[in-house]
């Protein structure tokens, strides 16, 4: 892995994620390159010793940078893929491993326009990739070499953990660990709500959420205990947070959380489809 060419077609979000987490593990710059739209984002890639090229500048940037690449990287949005595919179809060698993060964009779509090329890889990170704790699943295409599935790991796991999954699974996997973020942050919002509205300053609201969210994962992480366990550890029978457990089961939140997740497996199947 430490050897190979990594090309990151589209470097925004995601992409400079996964590239930070590339260039923390130690990989070689040289051995990065990137393009991206804008002449300023490119720029800014050349100044910390990456080799980037951008499209408003370069038209072909995206062909110059790949073209000699073991790993490329798509981390264009959805609607480019298509694309930017079209731009890559014969200007990358036929073993070249071809990484997909977009959503929505199937492996039978990629391999109609590659069809030269059978190393293709499907994943769907998530954003605390950022700061090398995200979650990826990896689905690979039925060609992939297990060499190009081990380097597509190892890519991903410069930057947290991978589920190796099937594609199938894929757009579940995106609900529940690409989405997960949002799931999380809006519990937080509404939790430091209601301490607010209880008078609390917001210093102390986020204090004591955030706190009490670091402190419990930190706990789940260390004691080895379940969740059930823990959760069992702070609700003594006939007492408060009994109360809480009971209304929250009352208001049955698996069932919205298993709605939440089903309208978002429904829309990416649409956005497949559209
Ligand atoms: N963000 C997430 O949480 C997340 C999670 C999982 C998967 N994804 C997937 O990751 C992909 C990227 O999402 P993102 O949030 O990182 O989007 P983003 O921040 O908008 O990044 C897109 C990148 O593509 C560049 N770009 C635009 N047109 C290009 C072209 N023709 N050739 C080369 N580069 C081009 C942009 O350059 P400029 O900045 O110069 O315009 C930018 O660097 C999407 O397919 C998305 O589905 C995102």
């Amino acid at each position: 892995m430490d050897k190979l060419r990594i090309a990151f077609i589209g470097t925004g979000s995601m992409g400079s994620a996964v590239l930070e987490g590339l260039i923390a593990s130690g990989h070689p710059r040289e051995l990065i390159s990137a393009t991206v739209r804008t002449e300023s984002k490119a720029q800014a890639l050349r100044a910390r010793g990456i080799s980037a090229l951008a499209t408003e500048t370069s038209p072909d940037a995206n062909q110059l940078m790949a073209g000699d690449a073991d790993l490329i990287v798509l981390g264009v949005k959805p609607y480019q893929i298509a694309d930017v595919l079209g731009e890559l179809v014969g200007e990358i060698g036929k073993n070249s491993v071809v990484i997909s993060m977009a959503a929505g964009i199937q492996l039978a779509t990629m391999a109609s326009q590659l069809p030269e090329n059978p190393n293709l890889i499907r994943t769907m990170p998530n954003t605390p990739a950022l700061v090398g704790k995200g979650v990826t699943g990896l689905a690979s295409g039925p060609n992939a070499s297990a060499e190009a599935v081990t380097a597509a790991t190892e890519l991903f796991e410069a930057v947290g953990v991978v589920v190796k999954i099937e594609e199938s699974q894929i757009d579940a996997l995106s609900a529940i660990s690409g989405s997960g973020p949002a799931w999380v942050f809006y519990i937080i919002e509404q939790w430091e709500k209601i301490a607010l509205e209880k008078g609390f300053s917001q210093a102390d609201a986020k204090l004591m959420v955030r706190q009490t969210l670091a402190g419990s994962i930190a706990l789940l992480e260390s004691s080895g205990e379940e969740p059930v366990e823990l959760r069992r550890r702070v609700t003594s029978p006939g007492g408060t947070t009994e109360r809480i457990i009971a209304t929250l089961d009352q208001a049955d939140l698996r069932s919205i959380f298993s709605a939440s997740l089903e309208a978002a497996v429904s829309r990416a199947r649409e956005i497949a489809n559209s």
